[in-house]
């Protein structure tokens, strides 16, 4: 039994070797069908694809102004990639506490964060469960903040019968290797209107605006580069596995949520282990199936003896000299980080391989 699962569809090789048949192997008419597809499938708005996650939430950051002199509040209950892209910026990441009963940004401890200096705020939906974004957006508005979600684990998920991507100003996610969608590589932004999102195009392709850059009988288009811009786009090659993954993606969702369900109903009352929230309002995507438990150490050991693998995916980042090293007053955060561990959960799993998994932690440890 695996822990992470790669899922490539039956149809990947197919769709990518007629790419490669065309020799058109970068950012083309591939990536714009994907991102089409990612509208009309997921309700994405506006999606810009581009090579990573972490480039995703950098042009976020970066379209929403943010840059030297700001800060941004976020949990430290992410993985690093989340604040290096802050730093990246040359604004400050500043780690606001957790809710315990969900990994995500707890209200009250972003509001006790503010500062002038405060330009963004970048919550993160940990394991796939949407934070409360109408609490966030409306504090935002408030406090003429930017919001950048960080969406990296919640392709799929949905906040009051909306999808994630379509909530708020910016939306990160990430399509690498053990997401649930992959390209290989890849992430996409989606930006609230779609004269930002071109402005992102541009951005992901060294701040290039092709619809602006006029032809020249020298051969090289005519432009005058006004901004820093990156080589940030998606190849046409991974957006084929993307599009041949997209087709399978609603079984791959439907699974992780019978799998998520049956989890939740029998590990309901295990003494020394606590479920996370899940309310009646919003659906996780179930990229990881965090639980809490009591004595961590023997619980991974005890279900590793029994061939689960159980694991902790990302520690508190706050602790990196990076970020400045722990921040001092996240109770809550303390007390998730000391128990949070994953459970195996995606579309690899049998039906006995979800019992064995119960079984095993019924079992004790
Ligand atoms: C919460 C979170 N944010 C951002 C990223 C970065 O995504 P990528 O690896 O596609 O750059 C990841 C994972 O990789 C993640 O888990």
């Amino acid at each position: 039994m695996n822990f992470f699962h790669t899922h490539i569809s039956k149809d990947a090789a197919r769709r990518v070797a007629d790419v490669l048949e065309t020799t058109f192997v970068s950012e083309g008419a591939t990536v714009k069908e994907f991102e089409d597809e990612l509208s009309a499938h997921l309700g994405i708005r506006n999606p810009v694809a581009v090579n990573s996650g972490t480039s995703a939430l950098h042009l976020g950051l970066q379209l929403a102004g943010v840059g030297a002199g700001d800060e941004v509040i976020l949990p430290a209950q992410t993985f690093v990639a989340s604040g290096l892209s802050i730093l990246t910026t040359g604004a400050a990441p500043v780690f606001a506490d957790i809710d315990y009963e969900t990994g995500n940004l707890d209200l009250a401890s972003v509001r006790a964060k503010l500062s002038d200096k405060t330009k963004a705020i970048m919550p993160v939906h940990w394991a796939g469960y949407p934070c409360d974004m109408d609490e966030l957006n409306a504090l935002a508005e408030e406090r003429n903040l930017a919001v950048i979600e960080d969406a990296a684990h919640a392709l799929g998920a949905t906040y009051k019968g909306k999808p994630v991507g379509a909530l708020s100003d910016f939306t990160a996610f990430s399509f690498q290797a053990i997401k649930h969608l992959t390209t290989g590589d890849g992430g996409a932004i989606a930006c609230r209107d779609a004269e930002t999102a071109e402005r992102a195009k541009a951005l992901r392709w060294f701040g290039i605006d092709r619809r602006r850059a006029e032809p020249s009988i020298l051969g090289e288009r005519k432009y005058d580069l006004n901004e820093v811009g990156y080589k940030y786009h998606m190849n046409n090659y991974a957006a084929a596995l993307g599009l041949a993954n997209l087709d399978d993606f609603p079984a791959i969702l439907a699974r992780r949520r019978e799998i998520g369900l049956r989890y939740r109903e029998t590990l309901a009352n295990v003494d020394g282990l606590r479920l996370l929230e899940a309310k009646e309002d919003r659906e996780s995507a179930y990229w990881q199936f965090t639980v809490l438990v009591e004595r961590r150490e023997d619980f991974i050991r005890a279900l590793k003896e029994r061939g689960v693998p159980a694991s902790v995916v990302h520690l508190r980042i706050d602790e990196n000299s990076v970020f400045g090293g722990k921040t001092p007053g996240l109770e809550n955060q303390e007390r998730f980080n000391e128990r949070q561990v994953g459970l195996p959960i995606h579309n690899g799993l049998s039906d006995e391989d979800v019992e064995t998994v119960l079984s095993s932690i019924k079992a004790g440890w």
